[in-house]
């Protein structure tokens, strides 16, 4: 039994492997339950007494040198694995994600609906003229819209503005196509007001246009109301209001029932049952002749609606500030609607 552990102690003096799988498989070979080393210790029982000393420390110093021989093989090749810097064993940092902004949620969602009820996207510029955001759209010269304390001017350039609604980008579009057209326009506006919960210098529009011959208002409406359902559940009812806006004749405003209360009548809605969200009407004639287009021949209806407003809605986000001040807290909110 001596020169057989002798004869392992030079074998295993004398292991060399070449990779991971190699040592493993000399680990099985001698040092695992059915290796030859676990099985001489077993043979261990029927040594004489008188030998089991010298035996026993003889096996020790195999299992020992066989482990160490093991260890060093191992060590050997990961600091190969390391030589260039990189241990390309070691498990990989975890990937910390971040949300999509819930404004963003929520322009991906009316983009969804409207492109499902056969609209394209139109984008225009948020430095304008006063052309396509004012005088295009059928604005008086001396509309109050126009003055200084809702528009910002850019210096030395009078007729440069950031536009203050995304109309402007029906004009954009007018002048360059004729009908049938359809397009949702969504992006940012701005406007000269004092920053507060309830008010901001720059929020988002999403713009509607449909022109084409014999477009109703009974279309806009139905549009809308299956746009309100998409957004706001099922069961959510529409009203329209009659309103005005210069580029539109006649103009509503339309309200969906309480998204709280359904129409019951809570805090949100102030006891009325609606919120108000959107303004919409038929393209005036106006404005379609401005931008290129025979009113007699086609006609249109327009929507215009503020993302801002349709997120505190959904998601009851009190203050308009916290859309903008990038505090992750409240983006993590948003992560079960990404
Ligand atoms: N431009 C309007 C605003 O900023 C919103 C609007 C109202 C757009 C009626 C429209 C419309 O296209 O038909 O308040």
């Amino acid at each position: 039994m001596l020169e057989k552990i002798n004869s392992l102690i030079a074998e295993v003096d004398s292991l060399v492997a070449n990779n991971a799988d190699e040592i493993e498989a000399l680990r099985i070979k001698y040092l695992s339950k059915k290796g030859a080393i676990t099985a001489l210790m077993a043979d261990f029982r029927n040594v004489p007494a008188e030998q089991k000393k010298e035996i026993g420390v003889k096996i020790n110093e195999l299992k020992n040198k066989a482990t160490e021989k093991l260890n060093a093989l191992r060590a050997s090749f990961e600091t190969t694995d390391t030589d260039c810097g990189i241990d390309i064993t070691r498990t990989a940092y975890p990937v910390a994600l971040g949300t999509r902004h819930p404004l963003t949620i929520v322009k991906n969602e009316i983009i969804d609906i409207f492109s499902r009820l056969g609209f394209s996207l139109a984008e225009g510029p948020e430095v304008e003229d006063d052309w396509h955001v004012f005088s295009a759209m059928n604005f008086a010269e001396d509309h109050p819209a126009r003055d200084m304390q809702d528009t910002f001017f850019v210096e030395a350039h009078p007729d440069i503005i950031l536009r203050t609604h995304t109309s402007s980008v029906q004009s954009r579009v007018m002048e360059k196509q004729q009908p049938p057209l359809r397009i949702i326009c969504p992006g940012r506006v701005y406007r000269n007001e004092a920053v507060s919960a309830r008010a901001h210098c720059f929020f988002h529009q999403v713009e509607g246009l449909y022109v084409d011959e014999n477009v109703s208002f009974t279309d806009l409406k139905q549009v809308l109301l299956l746009f309100a359902r998409e957004m706001f559940g099922e069961d959510t009812k529409i009203r329209l209001r009659p309103s005005y806006f210069p580029f539109t004749e006649p103009s509503a405003e339309m309200d969906v029932s309480c998204t709280l209360c359904k129409g019951e009548g809570c805090s949100m809605c102030k006891g009325s049952g609606w919120l108000e969200i959107l303004g919409c009407g038929m393209v005036h004639p106006n404005v379609l002749e401005l931008n290129g287009i025979d009113s007699t021949k086609y006609k249109g209806y327009a929507f215009g609606m503020g993302i801002e407003r349709i997120t505190n809605l959904k998601y009851q986000v009190k203050d308009l500030r916290l859309f903008s001040e990038n505090d992750v807290r409240f983006l993590k909110e948003f992560e079960a609607a990404n």
